[in-house]
């Protein structure tokens, strides 16, 4: 499951498409993916390749000839969590409100099951048109969301409302229809994920099952709810977003590097990676030759990464997550006050369906002080809960600074 919203961009052939590639961008750097499709007449503004360039998304061009599958405004249909029309010109919306379809766009919008906003941009005679204001007023009534222009100097020139409104606020509308929250901006948060490799010889190496779906949930979600995020990660079994600023790293000595470098500069880390506690105490140059017996190989310790950000900790929040087979509470906090975290997410990894792999995983908060329970529960909410409980913990702090006046 992708934890990331994705928005469908349709981009309609007036003067303000010229935005397009930036409202791409914004959207993306807000955490959000964006598929975008335009019109033949949207052509003549931008071009495909440039919103092909900031979406990292092939874009759906007007015609169905230049698509590899013939169905494709039925199989995308479902892929979209909100639609956005902007801009939105008045043939395009007349075209909405007769139910026509002489497009990959107008198709593909008759057959979506999400929220559909518009956002007209036009001349300030042509929006007050009589035809245009009726085809508005159909398209509120069968439940699109219009988002009404701005009033100032458009494009020809004149003067009056059907200027597109500023980016920043439709970015912001559509996080509000995507339920995102954006309480963590100016939020800076490391996140590890995935499991590292520790190499025996060139061809073998100790590694563990960790998917690193929980820690790409996290880095989404944060990143979703507008914090600057760096996903430092081992191996993952998923495909890393592009949107997300990610640094791939082997062993648990390349993470703690990694880890110690960005940690200064933030204000959160969460140690969701699955980190060998021991490697082979030499890695042998040559691959290791089959014997008669038994062979033993010396492991030595690693580096705790938590640990040691725990000690190193000014500001920061810290928090890990705890692979139980038992006793979940009490080694819970025993790992809490060992590592000087401020939460521990315990995981029972002794049940079936859950944890390792799953979309699905069920914890147990420990801080100083509370212990919750989450319930099972999708990777993608779990995030949000750690997050929300990052939110508390980060409030608490400045309570305390400041004596509780706050
Ligand atoms: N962790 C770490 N560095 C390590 C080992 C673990 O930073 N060398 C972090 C993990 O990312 C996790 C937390 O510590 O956030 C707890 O990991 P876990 O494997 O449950 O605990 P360990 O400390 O390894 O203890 P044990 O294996 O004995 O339960």
């Amino acid at each position: 499951m992708n934890s990331v919203k994705n928005v469908l961009l349709g981009v309609t052939g007036g003067i303000a498409a010229y935005r397009a590639p930036e409202l791409v961008r914004l959207l993306r750097k807000s955490g959000i993916g964006v598929r975008v499709a335009m019109t033949k007449n949207a052509e003549l503004f931008v071009t495909p390749m440039t919103l092909e360039t900031v979406s990292e998304r092939k874009v759906w061009r007007a015609g169905w000839q230049e698509q590899e599958n013939p169905l494709i405004h039925l199989t995308e249909s479902n892929d979209y969590d909100l639609a956005l029309i902007a801009p939105a010109t008045a043939n395009f919306i007349g075209k909405l409100a007769g139910g026509i379809a002489d497009d990959l766009l107008s198709t593909l919008v008759l057959a979506l099951a999400c929220p559909v906003y518009v956002a007209p941009a036009m001349n300030p005679r042509m929006y007050s048109n009589r035809a245009v204001v009726d085809n508005l007023d159909i398209l509120k009534k069968r439940g699109f969301i219009v988002i009404p222009p701005e009033d100032g100097e458009t494009a020809c020139g004149e003067v009056g409302e059907g200027r597109l409104p500023q980016l920043p606020k439709l970015v912001e509308i559509v996080r509000h229809g995507l339920g995102l929250k954006s309480d963590l901006e100016g939020v800076k948060i490391v996140v590890t994920a995935g499991r590292t490799e520790e190499p025996l010889d060139p061809v073998r190496y100790l590694s563990n099952r960790s998917s690193g779906k929980m820690g790409l949930a996290i880095a989404a979600a944060a990143q979703g709810r507008g914090a600057e995020v760096i996903l430092i990660h081992g191996i993952m079994s998923k495909r890393i977003p592009e949107n997300i600023k990610s640094m791939p790293v082997r062993t648990a000595r390349e993470m703690y590097s990694a880890v110690s470098n960005a940690f200064a500069g933030c204000d959160a880390l969460v140690m969701t990676a699955a980190v060998a506690d021991y490697r082979p105490a030499e890695i042998a140059p040559n691959k290791i030759k089959k014997k008669e017996g038994r062979r033993t190989i010396e492991l030595t310790e690693n580096p705790d990464i938590l640990a040691s950000m725990g000690q190193k900790k000014t500001k920061q929040i810290v928090i890990g997550f705890a692979a139980e087979t038992e006793n979940a509470v009490n080694n819970g906090r025993k790992k809490l006050l060992e590592k000087n975290a401020d939460l521990i997410c315990v995981n029972d990894v002794s049940r079936l369906n859950i944890g390792f792999d799953s979309d699905f995983n069920e914890l147990t908060f420990v801080t100083k002080q509370s212990v919750r329970q989450s319930g099972k529960l999708a990777k993608r909410i779990l995030a949000e809960k750690v997050l929300d409980i990052f939110v508390e913990l980060t409030s608490e702090v400045k309570r305390t600074a400041t004596g509780g006046n706050e």
